[in-house]
């Protein structure tokens, strides 16, 4: 076909060797467990705006600063990015990408995470550390969609570049990275069991 695929929206989708994954989830969760005992700030804002679950986005947001194992995790995740910014041929001059912001999810039987964006970010990404069978994964949405007008659906069995949205599976060990700009959502968690991410943020180092 004489088509050309143009401003695409790319999304790096990769695993951490599978011994590393599960001695670092072991620790990671453990200490994911923790905080949500120990952040009282916290567990006041999450009652207010993750209603059910936990989240230390608003309260204990630096993680990889804060904890080794944290660190551990970003040292890993610097190298994916660095990969991710090659593919999408940034040009980052003399500057660099650096960890800004990282932080804990975890989201029981129930609980959502509406759709967002995560502004003044240049990459974003989520670790996932616990993953129970059937828990979801990450939601993508069309970022043209506002401008859709008369555009017609797409049919079910669409290719996924074609897609108006695409769910991205969850799973222990694995890793997304994704512009900041692109929305994203969590739909809620059926299973009766929790799912544990670490979500973070990279921004001009
Ligand atoms: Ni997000």
């Amino acid at each position: 076909m004489p088509v050309h695929s143009l401003f695409p929206t790319r999304i790096y989708a990769a695993s951490l060797p599978r011994a590393r994954a599960a001695a670092l989830n072991r620790r990671l969760l453990h200490e994911c467990l923790q905080l949500r005992e120990d952040d009282v700030a916290g567990q006041r804002w999450s009652k207010r705006s993750y209603p059910g679950g936990f989240t230390s986005y608003a309260s204990a947001s630096r993680m990889q600063l804060l904890s080794p194992t944290f660190a551990a995790l970003a040292k890993q995740i610097d190298r994916h990015v660095a990969r991710f910014v090659q593919e999408l041929e940034f040009d980052l001059g003399e500057r660099s990408l650096a960890m800004t912001d990282c932080w804990v999810n975890i989201m029981p039987r129930g609980v959502t995470h509406g759709l967002h964006l995560h502004p003044l970010s240049v990459l974003s990404g989520t670790y996932y550390v616990r993953v129970p069978k059937g828990a979801p994964g990450l939601k993508f949405e069309d970022p043209r969609l506002e401008r859709y007008m008369g555009a017609p659906p797409r049919r079910q069995d669409a290719a996924e570049r074609n897609r108006t949205w695409v769910v991205m599976p969850a799973r222990a060990g694995g890793l997304l990275l994704f512009e900041s700009w692109l929305r994203h959502e969590v739909a809620a968690n059926a299973v009766n069991s929790e799912r544990v991410s670490i979500s973070f943020n990279y921004g001009w180092g």
